[in-house]
């Protein structure tokens, strides 16, 4: 969907676990493709448990799926092992949703990121100094925050940090895992700033993954959204947003909040209902239908093909094409602050 050729392309990826009931799996990424075009900050969003983290881990090899491939460059990552493989991989770097887990406590900041300099072969301690403070004043801290421990920094002082370790290896592709949810909400914007900074001025390739729809919608160029292991509408943000064609987009979407009294006033009620089905056993057909207002039994049968809407926006939906031309979509997303 994007113009340029893709630098990530992921096919048709399958991740599986074995649920805590005994002979049952849980396909938490099932059959997903998506790609990731040189330099496009791309959304990824869903409900909690909809499979967002095991896709993004399966990307960076944190998981191992089970069938399908990761794409980096025009080269298929399963062809390859050791050293060619661990290059390849550096080049598209995970930052994790809690800054206070992933830092390591014992080790200075200086360290930490000596620690990623070292990995692509800067072991001069003059050049690795330097590095450094380049990375810091990057992501917005002091040069004397290298001699500090993680321990005697906040929140989002450690997130920087842990985007600064990222830089380090100069990635082509961040997968930011909820990288602001777990901060400070008065400091959510900063950090998410910053990420908008370095994807501009680095031209680093980004999938958000975020529960945050607003933040998506301002962030970036195009969305994927999830449910229960598929990708179930894809498009331009400003497309998607604009005419949700999906009925779970269409509900996740109403579910936001405005800002704005008079649109809160007219919001229509929210329209998803019920928890998310066991991931042990999702339903047949298209896997919303049980918690679908617009369901029938033609959505019990087979899961539904992508509806192409326009050449960069589809659905997976036997009625998206309908959903779409009606104003519902338009006049739900209004309620979304831009
Ligand atoms: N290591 C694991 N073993 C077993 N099941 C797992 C494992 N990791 C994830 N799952 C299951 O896979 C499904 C997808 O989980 P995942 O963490 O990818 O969702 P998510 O969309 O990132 O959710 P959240 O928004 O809460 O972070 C869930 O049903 C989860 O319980
Ligand atoms: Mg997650």
């Amino acid at each position: 969907m994007p113009d340029a050729a893709p630098l990530l392309s992921i096919r048709n990826l399958v991740t599986r676990f074995r649920s805590v009931e005994r002979g049952k799996w849980i396909t938490a990424v099932d059959d997903v493709s998506i790609t990731l075009a040189p330099g496009e900050m791309v959304g990824l969003v869903g409900e909690s448990g909809c499979g967002k983290s095991t896709l993004g881990r399966s990307i960076v090899g944190l998981e191992q799926p089970q069938s399908g491939s990761v794409i980096y460059d025009g080269v298929d990552l399963s062809s390859l092992s050791g050293r060619m493989l661990r290059d390849k991989r550096r080049a598209i770097q995970y930052v994790f949703q809690d800054p206070y887990a992933s830092l390591n406590d014992r080790q200075t900041i200086g360290e930490t990121i000596a620690e990623a300099l070292i990995i692509i072969g800067v072991a001069d301690k003059t050049v690795q100094a330097r590095r450094i403070q380049t990375l810091l004043d990057q992501v917005g801290l002091p040069a004397s925050l290298a001699e500090r421990y993680p321990r005697e920094l906040s929140g989002g002082q450690r997130q920087r940090v842990a985007i600064a370790r990222s830089l380090a290896v100069e990635p082509r592709v961040l997968i930011c895992d909820e990288p602001v949810s777990a901060l400070d909400l008065s400091i959510r914007a900063q950090v998410m700033n910053l990420f908008l900074k370095l994807h501009k001025e680095l031209g680093v390739a980004c999938l958000f993954i975020a529960h945050d729809l607003a933040l998506v919608r301002q962030a970036t160029s195009r969305t994927y959204v999830m449910y229960l292991g598929k990708i179930i509408e894809e498009g331009r943000s400003d497309e998607l947003y604009a005419r949700p064609s999906h009925p779970y987009t269409q509900a996740l979407l109403a579910s936001i909040p405005s800002a704005d009294p008079r649109v809160e006033a007219h919001r229509p009620p929210p329209s998803i209902f019920g928890d998310i089905p066991s991931p042990t056993n999702p339903p047949s057909g298209c896997r919303f239908r049980t918690r679908c207002p617009q369901a029938t039994e033609i959505c019990a049968s087979a899961p539904p093909q992508a509806v192409r809407l326009t050449p960069t926006h589809s659905a997976r939906c036997v009625i998206a094409g309908e959903l779409y031309r009606t104003k519902a979509g338009a006049d739900l997303a209004q309620a979304v602050p831009a």
